[in-house]
């Protein structure tokens, strides 16, 4: 006999996530930004919506259909994201940061296209908000997840980004590796918290957000007994 408790084990949590790229306006024609698809936050997404969870995806833009009964918040640059994920994250149960946010923006958006002149010109950067941080740092926070994408040292970075930004779990990602990471429909993750380690193999988008959901899950519920 199959529970619904079983089908269903998220019923009655609130799951928010970020998902895609931010885009830093330079001017009203030019942006930074940078090469994520957003699908591994969609696939998480539509994992924990199909196990029950209620799901607000918080995305920059990207070509996705949003996954079926999730609500998605749209928004462009890191400080729209920020005040987004900072008004949803206290009324959530989890929060997934799966965002590829950009770390600066420009100073001051130029009101008119910029003139091409001098051979050379420079851009003033201010660094933006960390999201993730900011959310675990919140009063009642949700059970926090951030991702760590890097090209060398995977589990020395990942492993000081869980420490310093005080996250609950850490998705570590060596983008460097062929076929995984940003673009790829395929990825491969090492999931830290502050006492285990989980290696979940390369394979689909979609079945590693599974697997992801599913020990997200379980490492959230022991933290509650
Ligand atoms: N993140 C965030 N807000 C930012 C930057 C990053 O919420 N302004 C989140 C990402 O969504 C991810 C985690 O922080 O979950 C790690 O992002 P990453 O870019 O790997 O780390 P940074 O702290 O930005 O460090 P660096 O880029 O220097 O490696
Ligand atoms: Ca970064």
């Amino acid at each position: 006999v199959i529970t619904s408790a079983e089908q269903k084990p998220l019923s009655g949590q609130k799951w928010l996530i970020t998902a895609g790229p931010t885009r830093e306006a330079i001017d009203p024609v030019r942006y930074i930004s940078n090469h994520s698809s957003g699908k591994m936050g969609f696939a998480i997404a539509s994992a924990a919506q199909s196990l029950g969870a209620e799901v607000t995806i918080i995305s920059g833009p990207v070509n996705l259909t949003t996954p079926q009964n999730c609500q998605k918040i749209a928004v462009t640059s890191a400080v729209e994201m920020h005040q987004q994920a900072l008004a949803h994250a206290p009324k959530s149960d989890v929060f997934v940061a799966c965002a590829a946010v950009a770390d600066y923006r420009i100073d001051h958006i130029a009101s008119e296209k910029i003139k091409k002149s001098q051979d050379t010109m420079q851009l003033n950067l201010i660094k933006n908000p960390d999201i993730v941080a900011d959310v675990a740092a919140l009063e009642s926070k949700p059970f926090t997840v951030g991702f760590a994408a890097e090209t060398q040292d995977v589990e020395h970075y990942a492993k000081g980004k869980l420490a310093r930004k005080k996250l609950d779990m850490i998705a570590a990602n060596n983008v460097a590796e062929i076929g995984q990471g940003f673009n790829s429909d395929d990825n491969a993750l090492t999931v830290f918290t502050a006492n285990d380690e989980k290696v979940l193999p390369l394979m689909s988008k979609s079945e590693l957000a599974k697997q992801l959901v599913q020990h997200i899950h379980h490492t959230f519920q022991s933290t509650r007994l």
